[in-house]
């Protein structure tokens, strides 16, 4: 098969003709590798780092450094996909200059195509601001994570008419402000419809419905690999974790009871030199 790396602006063909696009997160080398292989369009290393990669509560305390060290093994397993790194809390929202600052590291260092990061009409600026210094942004509403004790917890957002209006507003601000991509999280499915159908922006739903542009899921969520059960929003494919589990568990026994290893996972050795070193 004839592939070329894909872009923003294949993505944008993909909305116009009606094909959906592709994004899942990932967080190391072999799974990007199992993506590029699989065809998917964008693989994001979204700061869910945090909660499903290294153990926090949320996605709150992820640092630029995590973010980056994630993102280049990332990198080094892709050749098609469009590649997307997620701004942490506190890289973006401090300043414009910081934002920037922080956007630029995450392709300089990183070898982004893209940054994503959270928030909508109060974080047009800085949007524009990142979008005016040659980086692409995808924009985040919706279910925003990393302002969960504000939003007062991992809710459904724009159920009622405020709620949804002031994602209308927020969608068609990040536009102006030239955001290129926008994942919805968890809104109502007609409303997503709503938006994508009269934004220029591909939209990319998690909890939002068919009609948005493209989907992404938590990779850790579509194979199974966690002790927790999925979120509502997600399908899972395959459920590894109980089958990683009896892997580990298997090797524990067979070490103990020495069935493991056997003669073939050892390496043989000249028996002139056994002799002679009496072995
Ligand atoms: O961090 C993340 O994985 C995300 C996706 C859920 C879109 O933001």
């Amino acid at each position: 098969m004839d592939r070329k790396k894909i872009t923003i602006p294949d993505l944008i063909a993909k909305k116009k003709n009606g094909q959906k696009v592709t994004m899942l997160t990932a967080y190391d080398y072999p799974t990007a590798r199992a993506m590029d292989r699989a065809g998917v369009d964008s693989v994001l290393v979204g700061d869910s780092l945090g909660n499903v990669v290294l153990g926090y509560e949320s996605t709150v305390p992820v640092t630029m450094d995590e973010m980056l060290h994630h993102v280049k093994a990332v990198r080094r397993g892709l050749t098609y996909p469009l590649l997307i790194g997620d701004m942490p809390f506190m890289s973006y929202q401090v300043s414009l200059e910081q934002a920037v600052m922080n956007a630029g590291r995450f392709l300089k260092e990183g070898g982004c195509d893209c940054v994503k990061l959270e928030g909508g009409t109060e974080m047009a600026p800085t949007v524009k601001a990142i979008v005016d210094a040659g980086i692409p942004v995808c924009a985040h509403i919706g279910l925003t994570p990393q302002s969960v004790a504000q939003l007062g917890g991992y809710k459904v957002q724009g159920k009622d008419l405020a709620g949804a209006q002031k994602l209308i507003d927020d969608a068609g601000a990040l536009a102006e402000a030239g955001a290129s991509l926008i994942v919805f999280e968890c809104i109502p499915s007609p409303l997503a419809a709503a938006i994508t159908a009269n934004t220029p922006m591909v939209t990319i739903g998690i909890g939002a419905g068919p009609d948005c542009d493209g989907q992404v899921l938590v990779v850790h969520d579509l194979i199974g690999l966690a002790e927790r059960t999925p979120p509502k929003m997600a399908k899972q494919y395959v459920n590894l974790f109980p089958q990683l589990e009896q892997a580990i568990s298997s090797y524990v026994e067979e070490v103990g009871s020495e069935a493991f290893p056997a003669e073939e996972h050892g390496f043989a050795m000249d028996q002139a030199v056994v002799d002679q070193l009496k072995l």
